[in-house]
């Protein structure tokens, strides 16, 4: 595993901490009715299975980059920002407009943003954790002041609509936070542990596209541009992982699941999501879910889901926050934060 030694305030960085969060979703719905038009499922296995009644897809000609800006943009307004006082821009994504030039560059330009500089970080449904985590080192190290974190997918674009194990899953969707020191130790991000597992990756994998398989006619025929999944492996890993890592989290700090006012995870399955809260013993009212709304965003859903939970009135300033995700990679994540806003 790899993972912080110590919290970052026990090593006397700068804290860090989520000044402001925006999120967008593209307004076009795709519900179950709509799905059980187009393949052989229903209403009912979905909502069962995995607990999702609608989600949210892009119209022909948006792409990553748009969703992103509209997040980035909210986030800067809520802290009366320009993008010029933005340093860097991070963007998880596992659907890049384009392999290059980076989504973070399309986000910057279209932003306006100066005197900035970014990259993307690919790590699927634990995108957004790794790169909160990432953009914060800018912060504790003193070299940045504000950094612009971005998860953002549009799933629409690599999902086969005639296989339903997979089309009924996904949706498009975006949150972006901003990063800033923290003025003291009441607020901001404590600790996280990351873990990469490469082993899985034949488990869930856009096969296509790629410099092992470059695009050409036979691999649009065997469909390798779009998501393949063995969901009985992903879940397996994914509950014994996302509960492994918030344990160790928990106990290393001192705490209890029931001590997390926010347990904000990445949301795939709520069976997933549910299995995890058990384990940990959190408070059934900690547990952030909006999977039922917006389906799996894959770097979206957490930023999304911190959303919910301010919707909800579950994160006000202070509030002692737990995320987890377990994505394509296999990667694992799992951070605890104080709520600074
Ligand atoms: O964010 C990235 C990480 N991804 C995940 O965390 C996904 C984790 N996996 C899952 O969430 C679940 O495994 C799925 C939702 C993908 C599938 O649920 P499941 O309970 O594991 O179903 P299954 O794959 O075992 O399939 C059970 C049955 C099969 O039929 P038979 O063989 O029993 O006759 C499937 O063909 O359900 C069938 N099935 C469906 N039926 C109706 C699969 N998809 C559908 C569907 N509608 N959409």
């Amino acid at each position: 595993m790899t993972e912080l030694r110590q919290p970052l305030r026990a090593r006397d960085k700068i804290g860090v901490k989520i000044s402001a969060l925006g999120t967008y979703v593209p307004p076009r719905l795709l519900t179950n009715a709509d799905l059980e038009k187009m393949v052989d499922t229903s209403n009912d296995w979905i909502m069962t299975r995995v607990g999702i009644r609608e989600r949210h897809i892009v119209e022909k000609g948006v792409a990553t980059s748009d969703l992103a800006v509209e997040a980035a943009k909210k986030a800067l307004a809520q802290r009366g920002l320009e993008p010029s006082a933005l340093d860097v821009i991070i963007v998880g994504t596992v659907t890049p407009d384009m392999f290059f030039p980076s989504t973070a560059c399309l986000v910057q330009h279209k932003l306006g943003a100066k005197d900035v500089w970014g990259f993307d970080l690919s790590a699927a449904c634990s995108a957004f954790i790794y790169a909160v985590q990432t953009g914060a080192q800018f912060i504790a190290t003193g070299t940045h002041k504000r950094i612009l974190v971005i998860g953002a997918d549009v799933m629409s674009s690599i999902i086969d609509y005639a296989d339903r194990a997979t089309c009924v899953i996904f949706g498009d969707g975006a949150g972006a936070v901003i990063l800033e020191p923290a003025e003291d130790d009441s607020v901001g991000l404590i600790d996280f542990i990351h873990e990469v597992d490469g082993a899985g990756g034949c488990f869930l994998q856009m096969p296509g596209g790629g410099s092992l398989n470059p695009s050409t006619r036979e691999t649009v025929d065997k469909k390798m541009h779009y998501v393949r999944q063995d969901g009985q492996q992903v879940f397996k890993f994914a509950v014994r992982k996302q509960t492994e890592a918030c344990l160790k989290l928990l106990e290393r700090n001192g705490l209890k699941g029931s001590d997390i006012d926010a347990f904000i995870p990445h949301q795939a399955n709520l069976r997933i999501i549910n299995a995890t809260a058990e384990r940990l013993g959190l408070r059934p009212e900690s547990v952030i879910v909006n999977i039922e709304r917006f389906g799996n965003t894959t770097a979206g859903t957490i930023p999304l889901a911190m959303n919910t939970a301010i919707e909800q009135g579950k994160l006000k300033k202070g509030s002692l926050v737990l995320m987890a995700s377990v994505g394509a990679g296999f990667t694992v994540g799992a951070a605890l934060l104080r709520w600074a806003f």
